[in-house]
C-alpha cells in the first residue's frame, strides 16, 4: 500500500493545474473537455500539431506491422527515414551532410556528437557558450551552463570553456586548439531566445576549421522546419560538422538524431555508436510522416508567415519585443513573464517560461491556425500588468 505523501510519479516540472486527456491540431483538451491553444507545443515537440491524421496513420500501420526491432536487423523504414531526413536537411547546404545516427532524445544526440568529436580529434576539452542548454546526461550537462543542474556533479563533468554567446570580438581572442568541439544552439532557447548572427556563425565555422575543432549545432529546438527552413544550418547558410536533432523529429514519438559529414561518418567504425531503441520502426515511421506533412503542407512557409503576423500584432502591447525566428519566439515582457504566462492560461493559452524572467517562449505546432493567433492577440491585448 502507498502510505507516504510522496506521489508515485516523481515530480519533475511544475505541471499545468489540469490534467490533459487529448490533443488535436494546435489545441489540447482537459478532462472537462476545455480546450487550450498550445503555444508551448508539448515543449517544442509537436511540430505537426497533435494527432495529425497522417502521423497517426503511419504509427498505427507501423505498429500493426512491426513495433520494434533493434539495429541487429536492417529495417527498410529506418533506412528510408535516414535518407529522407538527410534530403530534408541538405536543402541548399554547401557541404551536404552524409549520414545519420538515430537515438532517442536530445541529450543522447548531444552526448554522442560530443563523444564522436572527442574520439576523432583525440582532445578532451569542449567549448560551449554562456546560456547554452544541451541536456542532462554527463557530456551534455558538461556543456550546459546551468549551475543548478551541475551542482554536486562537477567532478564528473568534462572540462569546458564557456564563451560569451554571439560575441564575435571575443571569438577572435579564443584558442580552440585544445577543443574537440564547439557546441551551440544557433538560437539559444532556454536562455530566453537569443539569436546568433550569421556573421558570428560564419566566424565560428572559420575558427573551428583553423583549429581542427568540430562544430556541432544543437538543433533540438531550431530544427525540423521551425525557423521556416529545415534547420538553422540552412537558415543561416552555415554547415556544421554535426547537427543534433530531437523534439520535433517524430511528432512526439521519442527520437534523437546526429547528422554528420561524410568525413566523420567515414572515420567511425560499426560499434563505435549504438542504441537499442534508436531509430526503431515506430519512430522511423513517425519521422517519415512528419517530414511528409512538413513538406506537403508547406509548414515551413506557414511558420514564417505566422511568425511575421505575431511580430506585427504583438509588439506595442505589454510585449516590448518579439525575439527569435520562425516559430521559436520569445516575447519580452518587461513587467515579468510569470504573471503574463498565468494571465494567458486564464485565456486558455499554453506558453513556456525561460531562464530569462522577462521572456515567455512560444514554440507551437508549425501548422498553427489563424484562430490560435487571434486568441493570443486578444489575450495579450487584455493584459494589464
Ligand atoms: C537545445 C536543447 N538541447 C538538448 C535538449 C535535451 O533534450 P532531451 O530533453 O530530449 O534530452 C533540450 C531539451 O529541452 C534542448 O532544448
Amino acid at each position: 500500500m502507498h502510505t507516504t505523501s510522496i506521489p508515485p510519479l516523481l515530480p519533475t516540472y511544475a505541471p499545468y493545474p489540469f490534467p490533459l486527456l487529448r490533443g488535436e491540431g494546435d489545441r489540447v483538451f482537459d478532462e472537462a473537455g476545455t480546450a487550450y491553444w498550445d503555444f508551448y507545443g508539448g515543449h517544442c515537440v509537436c511540430a505537426t500539431g497533435h494527432a495529425h491524421p497522417r502521423v497517426v496513420q503511419a504509427i498505427s500501420a507501423q505498429a500493426a506491422q512491426l513495433i520494434f526491432y533493434s539495429t541487429a536487423a536492417q529495417l527498410p523504414v529506418r533506412d528510408q527515414a535516414a535518407s529522407a531526413l538527410l534530403a530534408f536537411a541538405n536543402e541548399g547546404l554547401a557541404d551536404p551532410l552524409a549520414s545519420v545516427f538515430f537515438c532517442n532524445s536530445g541529450a543522447e544526440a548531444n552526448e554522442n556528437a560530443l563523444k564522436i568529436a572527442a574520439k576523432l580529434t583525440g582532445r578532451t576539452r569542449f567549448t560551449s557558450f554562456r546560456g547554452g542548454w544541451h541536456g542532462r546526461s554527463t557530456l551534455a550537462l558538461s556543456v550546459t551552463d546551468d549551475p543548478k543542474l551541475r551542482m554536486g556533479l562537477e567532478t564528473f563533468l568534462a572540462p569546458v570553456d564557456f564563451l560569451p554567446f554571439g560575441d564575435e570580438a571575443a571569438l577572435a581572442n579564443v584558442n580552440l586548439g585544445q577543443s574537440a568541439a564547439v557546441i551551440l544552439e544557433p538560437i539559444q532557447s532556454m536562455a530566453g531566445i537569443r539569436v546568433a548572427s550569421g556573421s558570428f556563425l560564419r566566424a565560428l565555422r572559420k575558427a573551428c576549421d583553423a583549429s581542427g575543432t568540430l562544430l556541432i549545432f544543437d538543433e533540438v529546438q531550431t530544427g525540423m522546419g521551425r525557423l521556416g527552413k529545415p534547420f538553422a544550418a540552412n537558415f543561416f547558410g552555415v554547415t556544421p560538422d554535426l547537427i543534433t536533432s530531437a523534439k520535433g523529429l517524430a511528432s512526439g514519438i521519442p527520437m534523437g538524431a546526429v547528422l554528420m559529414t561524410e568525413a566523420i561518418a567515414a572515420a567511425l567504425k560499426p560499434g563505435d555508436l549504438g542504441s537499442t531503441f534508436g531509430g526503431g520502426p515506430l519512430a522511423s515511421a513517425a519521422l517519415l510522416a512528419t517530414l511528409a506533412v512538413i513538406l506537403d503542407e508547406n509548414l515551413m512557409a506557414r511558420a514564417s508567415e505566422v511568425a511575421q503576423r505575431l511580430r506585427t500584432e504583438l509588439v506595442g502591447s505589454v510585449v516590448s519585443k518579439v525575439e527569435g525566428e520562425g516559430l521559436l519566439l520569445g516575447l519580452r515582457v518587461p513587467s515579468g513573464a510569470a504573471g503574463f504566462k498565468q494571465h494567458l492560461l486564464t485565456h486558455h493559452i499554453l506558453a513556456g517560461g525561460s531562464g530569462d524572467p522577462d521572456v515567455l517562449r512560444l514554440m507551437p505546432p508549425l501548422n498553427l491556425s489563424d484562430a490560435a493567433v487571434e486568441a493570443l492577440v486578444i489575450a495579450v491585448r487584455a493584459f494589464t500588468a
